[in-house]
């Protein structure tokens, strides 16, 4: 294939333009590198003959045009991500992951060949709000109610609406993910795992939001790469698919583990106030993606996933002093 992948400097995006190009496919890389898109991330393929990078904000619809009309599959990943600036500041959030979604998909319509073109929409969990803690029985799935709670998650579901009403009404080959919370090497430093990571490494203690009784579901970033191109490759039209490996952990526990790993104690923790809105517990049924897509996760055990990734900090000290700076 040859893809268009938007955002492939992120953290999730450079894992997946490079499983895309192991796989084999030409890949062209279309990311603005906003403050967490790092080019670093792909220093390791940028003269990969396969490989194309374009520096380009998907909300512009000139530059998003001819690359769209060049590629035969496009995988969006492009977004502001971080639920934290977007209860600072919601703009930024609505430009990129709605607008920006509205301006791709506008692409692949007016594009003759358009609705043959798969188009993947990487999305999150996030959209259908939290679950109780008392009802560990309780997953979301594909047939969850939205109900965002962030700015962010709000913006990430009104990208879902977008791209299933351009199914409906113009025939694109849309389909959409929900990956829960990933972890691995090059996620930026302010999310909770690298940030965690990296002020133990600097002796620096770790800010736990509330009570840390907050629980999200795991998923190491190879094993969300592997569910993007699962359903790029054997996903049908119009559908929605859960990919998430069954580790709920809450924060305190996600936090006592990493202090664990990293030989110290609970006197590293810093409580600090409660993030408003604070979801209680994020939970994905991954059993569409199992059974229709045959997909599995198998970097995501607990807790090998974690060691792993703390390891990857450790050794790569100057990749996230360079992104702290930036
Ligand atoms: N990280 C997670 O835990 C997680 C979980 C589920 C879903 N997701 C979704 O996966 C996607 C990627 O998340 P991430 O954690 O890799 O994010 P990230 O912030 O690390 O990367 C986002 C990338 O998009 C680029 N970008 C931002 N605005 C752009 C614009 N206007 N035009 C072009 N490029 C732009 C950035 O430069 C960056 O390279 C997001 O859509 C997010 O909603 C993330």
């Amino acid at each position: 294939m040859r893809l268009l992948v938007t955002g492939g400097c992120g953290f999730i995006g450079s894992h997946y333009v490079r499983y895309a190009l192991d796989a084999g496919h030409n890949v062209v890389n279309l990311d603005a590198l906003t403050y967490s898109g790092n080019p670093a991330n792909l220093a390791d393929v940028q003269n990969h003959p396969g490989y194309r990078f374009v520096h380009g904000d998907v909300c512009t619809a000139a530059i998003v045009e001819p690359l769209v009309h060049e590629a035969n599959a496009v995988v969006h990943i492009a977004a502001e991500s971080h639920v934290d600036r977007s209860i600072d500041d919601a703009a930024s959030f609505v430009r990129t992951n709605v607008l920006g979604t509205q301006v791709l998909l506008d692409a692949l319509r007016r594009d003759p060949a358009g609705r043959d073109k798969p188009c993947v929409a990487v999305s999150t969990d996030e959209v259908f709000g939290d679950l109780p803690f008392d009802r560990p029985d309780q997953k979301f799935n594909e047939h969850s109610p939205y109900a965002p709670s962030s700015p962010y998650a709000a913006s990430k579901a009104a990208a879902d609406h977008l791209a299933l009403a351009y199914h409906r009404t113009f025939g694109l080959d849309v389909r959409i993910t929900h990956g829960t919370n990933t972890l691995g090497p090059n996620q930026h430093p302010e999310k909770l795992v690298p940030r965690f990571v990296i002020n133990l490494l600097r002796g620096e203690k770790v800010p736990l939001y509330g009570d840390g009784q907050n629980v999200r579901d795991w998923v190491h970033v190879a094993d969300h790469c592997a569910g993007i191109h699962a359903v790029l490759t054997r996903g049908r039209p119009g559908e929605r698919y859960g990919i998430g490996a069954e580790n709920e952990r809450s924060n305190l526990e996600l936090t006592r583990a990493l202090l664990e790993l990293l030989d110290l104690d609970d006197a590293m923790i810093q409580r600090v106030p409660d993030r408003p809105g604070h979801d209680r517990r994020y939970a994905m049924n991954a059993q569409k993606s199992r059974e229709q897509l045959g997909w599995q996760p198998a970097h995501s055990a607990w807790p090998g996933a974690l060691a792993e990734t703390v390891e990857w900090y450790r050794r790569n000290e100057t990749w996230w002093r360079q992104s702290v700076v930036r």
